[in-house]
């Protein structure tokens, strides 16, 4: 990985005195959801888009983002403890958490029901999750869209919660559950990679469209403001149209 370059970088007086000296940004992720964050196959090098956005940041802020593997529903308390400086986790910026965290915004998807391949149960929509077991991963959107509509059914959705996606589409694939349910391009890029393409299928429209973004203490304005402006300077400079592009075209 680049070397950060420290005080020639365009925007690094633009950082809190203590990143200026540490040179390091601590971000917390769950990195087993591919392809926004998941290890290589050597078990270490951390690959995926948001991987990728905070090695262009790095070039316009002249520190490093250094990646620490946390369970998800754990983020937010990690971030409020200060263990880590950010969660950079494929995270929805919602109302919800927005009373715990500040967001710097910087994708914009909704979730898709993922199911065996060749839907055998006909699911097209939530609604058709009623009176059926699926699987999601805990503490995202994702298990509180199928709350809220569990709550909607004459018979509830069973919903099993994991605290990592991987275990939740094995119970889609072993039959366990009849779908799951995921950021648009995990499950599609589920549908497209798991089993040679074989394992799974994505079925209806996208769910709540709304924004990712990268999480930052409340107390931590300055370093969400510096994160804004980088993240501003890689769309003005079409470096985040080229990542984009590169995960959007398999
Ligand atoms: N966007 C969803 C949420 O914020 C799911 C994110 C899950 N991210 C992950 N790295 N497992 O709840």
């Amino acid at each position: 990985e680049p070397a950060a370059t420290g005080a020639s970088a365009p925007l690094f007086d633009q950082l809190p005195q203590k990143f200026q000296d540490s040179k390091v940004i601590e971000v917390g992720s769950d990195i087993a959801y591919a392809p926004m964050e998941y290890y290589d196959t050597d078990g270490e090098t951390v690959l995926g888009f948001d991987k990728e956005l905070t090695l262009a940041l790095s070039e316009q802020l002249g520190v490093t983002f250094d990646w620490n593997n946390a369970t998800f529903d754990g983020l937010i308390t990690q971030l409020k403890s200060g263990k880590i400086d950010v969660a950079i986790s494929g995270m929805s910026d919602t109302k919800d958490r927005q009373s715990e965290v500040d967001f710097v915004d910087y994708y914009v998807a909704g979730a898709m029901i993922l199911v065996k391949k060749g839907n055998p149960e006909g699911i097209q929509s939530l609604a058709d999750l009623c009176g059926k077991t699926i699987a999601v991963q805990r503490g995202t959107t994702q298990e509180g869209y199928a709350q809220e509509q569990s709550a909607k059914c004459d018979e509830p959705i069973q919903i099993l919660s994991f605290d990592r996606e991987t275990e939740a589409m094995l119970q889609v694939k072993n039959g366990r559950a009849v779908a799951g349910m995921q950021d648009y391009p995990v499950a599609t890029y589920n549908a497209r990679t798991s089993g040679g393409g074989n394992d799974f299928e994505v079925v209806g429209d996208q769910i709540q469209a709304g924004p990712l973004g990268i999480a930052v203490g409340k107390d931590d304005t300055g370093l969400r403001d510096a994160l804004q402006k980088a993240l501003q300077a890689i769309i003005d400079d079409g470096t985040y149209a080229a990542l984009i592009k590169k995960y959007e075209t398999p």
